[in-house]
This record gives structure tokens, C-alpha cells and sequence, in this order.
């Protein structure tokens, strides 16, 4: 006779769990999770140096904690009182899924998305519904209406992992209009991006942005993201919900520093968004299906030569990310944008297995 918790154990065993991409060497040839690379890592030495000699470690952090959201308020031009912070963008989505879902309770995404939303919310119960976006990869706005009837939280990852698109700011609005209950905006790549979902904060009272520290600004090592809510919701989140130390000193200082150091995190954003646009016109010259992005990645089909292209990436120190097959496509890669040498060895690798 099992106990309860041998129960559980067997129940937990059986979820889907987050598949954390191979612990290879750390180098620019890790291409599969979207960090940004072309952020000076002698920058961010620096200011890390100089965040330890500014932190006392045997305190929490609060009042810095509290100035970083100061910060944040004035980098986005928006008043403070949004802001949330968290342990990456993934601390707050579980926060999101334990707050507002319970077993039974029922959450829409988009298919292929972020798998973390529906892995959080199958850790509380929760049934995950997911709508697949159309084969342009946009959305469908009509099944999403119908499958989110009911539905308690609706996340929407914009621009998109994996497919990189943005969904039009308009649209948004109208998913959030109609639907009754949250929308949580996943802006981890927004950096990267054209616009931003941030005017529905003051438009949109069940509108719920997470940001990340992790991507643009080059820090998926410390662990920081937050959350964009009206003032209710901050609030309570801040008061109620989220730990009271979440996030660690040195991140805390780390980022304070890098946001006055914008310059530098805007000049590698630009960087970013030139050699994604290259490598997709390479891609493309090699007659490979390179889908447009807004993100700091770019897709590409190779159907059926995509395990090999992959294997053969991978023995020439060059990890991307395995996707498969995507709506109507054949098997797809995932690429991070790195640093033109990068970028040049990746396509002659793959030039090497397509010929
Ligand atoms: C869409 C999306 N959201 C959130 C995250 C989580 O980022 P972090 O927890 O590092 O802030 C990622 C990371 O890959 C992501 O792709």
C-alpha cells in the first residue's frame, strides 16, 4: 500500500520536466538559449567587480532592491508601482500559475511557445489548452477566442519562442479586451523587438507583462526578471505573493549598474539585430527557410537533414537548439545570434552538411 506522498512522487514523476540545454563549455559557440553573447562580457566584468565592492553580502538587499525598481521605472517611463521583481522570468510565470490556477482551473498558450507555461501550470493541476497559431505564424485569433472561454490565464509569449515573430500590439489589445480573465504578456525578448505591449498597462486592468534581465541584457547567470502589472496586482504580488528577498545583492547592484551602462547593453542590442537580419540572408542564400525575427534568434527549416545538421554543429563546438517539426514545417533549428565569426562558422557548417 502506497502512501500519499509515494503517490504524489508517482504523479510528479510523470509530468514533463524542463529539458535545461547541454552543460557544454561555456563559449560563444552556445547557441541554444538565447543569451546575448555580443554584451561584452569585459563590461559586465567590470561592473561585477565593482558590485562587490559596493555590497555588504551579510544583508538582504532590500533598499537596493527597492532603488532597482526606481531604476527600472525610469528606464521604461513608467511609475514604479508596476514593477515587481523576480528570480528570472521563469520564477514569476511559476508565480503567475500558483497564484491564479489550482487543480481543475484552465490556462490557454499558443503552440509552439515557451514550454515553461504549460509545465508550471501541470505542476498545479492545471489543464493547459494550446491553440496553434496559424502556418504565417500569427495569431489565431478566433480559436483562441473560443478556447479561452472559461479559461483563468492566457499566456502569450511576444515575440515568440521558438517562431520569433511579434503579434501585433493591436491584437494583443484585443485578446486582452476579450477575454475575462489574465493576460500575461511574456516580453523576455521585447528588447530585440519593434514595439511593446507596455501602453496596455494603463489601458488594460487583466494585463500582466514579465520582462527579463536574462536576454538583452546579458545577465542569465544572476537570475533576474520582473513583472509588469497594474498597481493592484504589483502590489499584492509584492506584498502577498512574492518572497520577501527574491532576488540575490549582487544581481540586485549588478543590474543597477548596468542600466546606467544602457549605452553599451542599446549599441550590443543593435549588434544583435543586424547580424540576425545576416545570418537569415545566409540562411536564406543556402536555400534554407529562415523565418523573419524580432527576437534575438532566428528559426530555420532543414526538415529532414535537421539531425544531422545539428550533430554536425555540435562536433564543431556549435550547439543550437533541436526544435522539430513546427506547425506545417519540417524539422526546425534554433539559432542564438552570436558575433559575426560565430555566425560565419555556423553557416559554413551547415553549408558543409546541405552542400
Ligand atoms: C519566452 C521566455 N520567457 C522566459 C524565459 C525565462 O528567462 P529567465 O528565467 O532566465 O528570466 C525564457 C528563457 O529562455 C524565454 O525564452
Amino acid at each position: 500500500m502506497n502512501t500519499w506522498w509515494e503517490r504524489r512522487l508517482d504523479e510528479l514523476e510523470a509530468l514533463e520536466g524542463y529539458p535545461v540545454p547541454e552543460a557544454d563549455e561555456l563559449s560563444e559557440g552556445k547557441l541554444d538559449a538565447n543569451e546575448n553573447v555580443l554584451l561584452a562580457r569585459s563590461l559586465l566584468t567590470a561592473l561585477a567587480q565593482r558590485a562587490v565592492e559596493a555590497l555588504d553580502p551579510r544583508f538582504y538587499a532590500v533598499e537596493d532592491a527597492r532603488a532597482l525598481v526606481r531604476d527600472l521605472g525610469r528606464h521604461l517611463g513608467i511609475d514604479a508601482a508596476h514593477i515587481v521583481l523576480g528570480s528570472g522570468g521563469d520564477q514569476l510565470i511559476d508565480l503567475v500559475a500558483r497564484t491564479f490556477l489550482e487543480a481543475g482551473a484552465t490556462a490557454v498558450t499558443i503552440a509552439p511557445t515557451y514550454s515553461f507555461y504549460r509545465i508550471r501550470c501541470a505542476l498545479v493541476g492545471a489543464r493547459v489548452i494550446e491553440v496553434p497559431l496559424r502556418e504565417d505564424f500569427s495569431l489565431d485569433l478566433e480559436a483562441l477566442r473560443r478556447m479561452a472561454h472559461g479559461a483563468r490565464v492566457l499566456f502569450l509569449c511576444s515575440p515568440n519562442n521558438p517562431t520569433g515573430n511579434q503579434f501585433p500590439l493591436a491584437e494583443v489589445e484585443q485578446l486582452a479586451r476579450e477575454f475575462s480573465g489574465l493576460l500575461v504578456v511574456d516580453e523576455a525578448y521585447v528588447e530585440f523587438a519593434a514595439e511593446t505591449a507596455l501602453p496596455l498597462l494603463a489601458r488594460s486592468a487583466n494585463v500582466i507583462l514579465l520582462r527579463t534581465f536574462s536576454k538583452a541584457f546579458g545577465l542569465a547567470g544572476m537570475r533576474l526578471g520582473y513583472l509588469l502589472a497594474p498597481p493592484r496586482l504589483s502590489r499584492i504580488f509584492a506584498e502577498k505573493v512574492q518572497y520577501p528577498y527574491p532576488v540575490n545583492a549582487f544581481a540586485v547592484r549588478l543590474a543597477r549598474l548596468l542600466l546606467d551602462a544602457y549605452d553599451e547593453v542599446r549599441a550590443s542590442i543593435e549588434i544583435v539585430k543586424r547580424e540576425r537580419e545576416w545570418l537569415r540572408a545566409e540562411l536564406r542564400a543556402l536555400g534554407v527557410r529562415a523565418f523573419p525575427s524580432q527576437a534575438n534568434f532566428v528559426l530555420f527549416e532543414v526538415g529532414d537533414q535537421a539531425r544531422a545538421v545539428w550533430r554536425h554543429l555540435a562536433e564543431h563546438g556549435l550547439r543550437v537548439k533541436y526544435v522539430g517539426e513546427v506547425l506545417g514545417y519540417g524539422a526546425c533549428l534554433r539559432a542564438t545570434v552570436g558575433p559575426r565569426e560565430t555566425n560565419r562558422a555556423l553557416i559554413a557548417r551547415i553549408r558543409e552538411v546541405l552542400g
